[in-house]
């Protein structure tokens, strides 16, 4: 039995890292996509096949001796499994169109699409079902997360999150164009957010009131939104780079591409972990092409996307 399912990238629009500590997340899925096609084989062997790595491997091995990217394909074919009581072994192939780890959430499309079709070889599960597995497996790369990112890849459209009400998706289908960029600058959540941790604990005040100003930020944002005001938006992506600034997740490199891109966007930030990974800049028809053109002369490689209402999509 064959199963095929695919999942979007993502950007967080506002909020990443404040998430984690309760604040409330903005984020869209994006026309980038990870397939993954999930089928049963004879042989008692765990076989994933993609970009990064090809891997045999036999079930029932510690998680931890698993190359690290690919350990959410392993845990979920391990666990399903086991759980069918099976002899047989399970061969997984990926195939992306998201670059990896630069914050575009190529890690948590993995898990959603990997869920979908490895769980899909025996049985349907609700889009919740899949999400909940997702997430599981998303832990064993990342065990900290707070689930938004794959929330977003597997509901599509824009949502919002927050730790303690979960997501609900918000209804306007605003008309961006996005503009990504690409630091080239690879980097570790984990490490990040840790980072963040350290920041919080040593500057306990300082970051308070930098998550009361990120609520109050998005609390305009949400209105903005439903007026479609982009320039009201950008306004807003302008600040909340400033409170990622603060919390000493940006650096010089993505500071040089947001100066870039804010002389012609409605205005830019970084998206996702920071340190390194992807800006994003908010455009519409009238400034998309030469923000993509400034970004371009300035050797920053880049891309436009628009906002993906699919989600998750199984075959
Ligand atoms: C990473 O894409 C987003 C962070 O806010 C971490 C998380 O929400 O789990 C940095």
């Amino acid at each position: 039995m064959k199963s095929k399912a695919s999942a979007p990238g993502k950007i967080i629009l506002f909020g990443e890292h404040f998430v984690v500590y309760g604040i409330k997340a903005i984020l869209c899925a994006i026309n980038k996509r990870v397939t993954v096609l999930a089928e049963d084989i004879p042989e008692n062997k765990i076989i994933i096949k993609s970009r990064i790595k090809d891997l045999v491997l036999s079930p029932n091995i510690p998680i931890s001796q698993v190359d690290f990217q690919l350990r959410p394909f392993y845990y979920l074919a391990d666990k399903i499994i086991k759980e069918q009581n099976e002899k047989s072994g399970m061969q997984i192939t990926v195939d992306s169109e998201i670059p990896l780890g630069v914050g575009l959430g190529s890690s948590s499309a993995c898990c959603v699409a990997g869920a979908a079709a490895i769980s899909g070889v025996f049985t349907r599960n609700s889009r919740e079902e899949i999400l909940e597995m997702a997430i599981e497996a998303e832990k064993t790369i990342f065990p900290n997360t707070s689930g938004a990112d794959c929330t977003v890849c597997t509901h599509g459209g824009i949502i919002q999150y927050d730790k303690q009400n979960g997501h609900s998706k918000i209804d306007s289908k605003p008309k961006f164009h996005l503009i990504i960029a690409n630091s080239k600058i690879e980097h570790s959540t984990k490490e990040i957010v840790s980072k963040v941790k350290l920041f919080k604990e040593e500057n306990k005040e300082k970051f308070s009131n930098i998550c009361n100003e990120e609520n109050n930020l998005i609390e305009d944002v949400l209105i903005c939104l439903n007026n479609n005001d982009f320039g009201g938006i950008g306004k807003s992506i302008i600040k909340n780079q400033e409170y990622l600034e603060k919390i000493g997740v940006s650096n010089e490199k993505l500071r040089n591409m947001i100066e870039i891109a804010n002389q012609s966007s409605f205005g830019s930030k970084l998206t996702g972990a920071g340190g390194g990974g992807c800006i994003f800049a908010l455009t519409d028809e009238s400034n998309k092409e030469i923000t993509l053109q400034q970004l371009k002369e300035n050797n920053y490689e880049c891309f436009s996307a628009m906002i993906d209402f699919k989600g998750l999509d199984t075959f």
